[in-house]
């Protein structure tokens, strides 16, 4: 197998990867860093973030106040130090953006414009129309290009990590174009590979988003935090899924039911339509489940309401999702109401990570959604993630290039090595088994959105587990139909479907043993938040009997929990 070197390797090309490699790169020109995309950079999933990225940069608002807002938003499980760090370090992030190119939204003094979002009690969304994700990617990328010592793989796929003698040494990676395995080792790693929401049908997120990295730390035995805590997303675009950003209502939009009343006054009367996405995706489903949603050949749905914004504002300030309506729905926001309804969109669970982004095995870091930092607890607010993504990928990088220049390329053992090609070619692309990979993908989403949803019961929870191992039994004698290794997309997703199962059981698990409700998670047979219980985080360990449950602290600085009401 072909070995490659570099000081440092980033998994994921990503807003937190390019960050990071910019961070890594600036810090040590000497230093050697690779960065390993499954897509093409400005393919990754974040350039599909729409409404902004949160910072403090006015009078009238305060890091104080962003930071309690993110606490209060989490449900009280974010970790209160992390948050601390973040607030700080954002408004810098903005600046070094702005810096480079990122063409902002500005109001008419030139100030950088900022919106609305929901849970925070300060407009301090800064945004490039809806466009915001796009725009920070094409920055990033096109500033990662200035340094010589960043050297990309384009399309390929990263199968394993290398732990050996319990550091991580390096990864197994696939060239998408010619099926070959190659080798990368380094001296620090950062896994950068973003959420994982494709393991539900309903979603707003990419069909790259799968989540690889975060199920290969599992398995190389670092413990996922949190999984439990799924967000999601108040405005799907009826049929597709595909993201209405938030900014929508930030800007103004009402969300209406089939009486023509907007609802939220009856849910969070103080902030209506800008209350955090936990409340508004509940109160939604809950005009849904009482009969009160519009009736569409899709099911049931809630309508977005931004006539009364006019054409010259949504051409301003939300092209894209006018855009989006109109191709994708058939119908225009100008004159016409958006079918909506909550979908999958965020995962605040992820790779167990500290402050620094340090994973429990030495040389590997996280960073973006595929981490879990406990920046978001149980309910992450909106604008907090590219913001998360740039924060903690400097951090990451920075982190990474520190611990490379004062150690030493590893040695890499066979064995790892031999099994992975095993497990990759002969148990997944050559098996000779009778189940298809789409079946069983489409079965976990189905299994998902009917047993993991916005509400969720311990009876649902366990049919919905039962199910997911009973999935991973079947991929065991799954068949690719196309056996060649040239760009073959088929053993791709087959990689990715086996990453997406573990992740889902993983989820489900989690959900069914935290017995309270809090944030996102909402259990009907355990309707109250438990401090006295349940102020922890989740672990899940990787063992051949699946996963292991264990709980750790919330770090609480200053702000003590109490009700959570908008
Ligand atoms: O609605 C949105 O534009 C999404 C933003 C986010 O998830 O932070």
């Amino acid at each position: 197998m072909e070995v490659i070197s570099h000081d440092i390797v980033i998994v994921g090309a990503g807003i937190a990867g390019l960050r990071a490699a910019i961070a890594a790169a600036e810090y040590d020109p000497k230093l050697s860093i690779g960065v390993i995309s499954k897509v093409y950079p400005t393919r990754s999933h974040s350039v599909c973030a729409q409404g902004g990225t949160a910072a403090v940069l006015r009078e009238g608002d305060s890091l104080e106040l962003h930071a309690w807002d993110t606490v209060k938003g989490s449900d009280f499980l974010a970790d209160q130090d992390v948050v601390e760090l973040f607030v700080n370090r954002i408004p810098i992030e903005i600046v070094k953006l702005d810096h480079w190119g990122c063409p902002w939204s500005r109001d008419e003094d030139g100030k950088i414009s900022q919106r609305p979002f929901g849970g925070h009690s300060f407009p301090r969304a800064c945004f490039a129309a809806d466009y915001t994700g796009l725009h920070e990617m094409h920055t990033l990328y096109g500033r990662s290009l200035l340094y010589d010592n960043i050297n990309f793989y384009y399309e390929w796929f990263v199968t394993s990590l290398i732990v050996d003698d319990g550091i991580a040494k390096g990864v197994t990676a696939i060239e998408i174009k010619t099926g070959k395995m190659s080798v990368f080792k380094a001296k620090s790693i950062i896994m950068a590979t973003g959420g994982y929401m494709r393991i539900y049908n309903f979603t707003t997120y990419s069909h790259s988003a799968t989540g690889d990295g975060v199920a290969i730390a599992y398995r190389a035995g670092t413990p996922l935090k949190d999984m439990e805590m799924v967000q999601f997303h108040p405005t799907g675009l009826v049929p597709s899924g595909i993201l209405i950003t938030e900014g929508a209502r930030g800007e103004g939009g009402y969300l209406i039911n089939a009486n023509g009343e907007r609802f939220m006054r009856h849910y969070a009367p103080k902030y209506m339509e800008t209350a955090p996405r936990d409340v508004v995706s509940r109160a939604e489903y809950t005009e849904i489940l009482e009969g009160r949603g519009f009736k569409g050949p899709f099911g049931p749905y809630i309508a977005l309401d931004l006539r009364h914004l006019g054409e010259g504002k949504i051409n301003e300030r939300l092209p894209l999702i006018r855009d989006v309506c109109i191709k994708l729905a058939g119908i225009d926001p100008v004159d016409e109401l958006i079918p909506i309804r909550p979908a999958a969109h965020y995962s605040m669970g992820g790779i167990h990570a500290n402050i620094k982004t340090e994973t429990p095995i030495p040389r590997l870091y996280a960073a973006g959604e595929c981490s879990c930092l406990s920046l978001h607890g149980a309910n992450r607010l909106g604008t907090n993630s590219t913001a998360e993504c740039l924060v903690f990928g400097a951090i990451a990088g920075v982190e990474a290039a520190k611990h490379a220049q004062s150690s030493s390329l590893p040695d890499i053992p066979q064995n790892p090595l031999l099994m992975e090609e095993k497990r990759v070619y002969d148990c997944i692309l050559k098996h000779e088994g009778s189940e298809r990979i789409p079946e069983i993908r489409n079965e976990m989403r189905y299994i998902m959105d009917d047993c993991a949803w916005i509400f969720r019961h311990g009876d649902k929870l366990l049919e919905g587990l039962k199910k997911i191992r009973n999935l991973k039994e079947r991929f065991r004698n799954a068949r690719v139909e196309d056996r060649g290794r040239v760009f073959n997309t088929g053993f791709i997703a087959a990689l990715e479907l086996d990453f997406m199962l573990d992740l889902a059981e993983v989820t489900l698990l989690s959900a069914l043993n935290r017995k309270e409700s809090r944030g996102a998670h909402s259990r009907i047979d355990y309707p109250n938040r438990d401090d006295e219980n349940w102020l922890v985080h989740t672990l899940a360990y990787h063992t051949v009997d699946g996963p292991r449950l264990e709980y750790i602290p919330v770090t609480i600085t200053k702000w003590t929990p109490q009700v959570r009401a908008y």
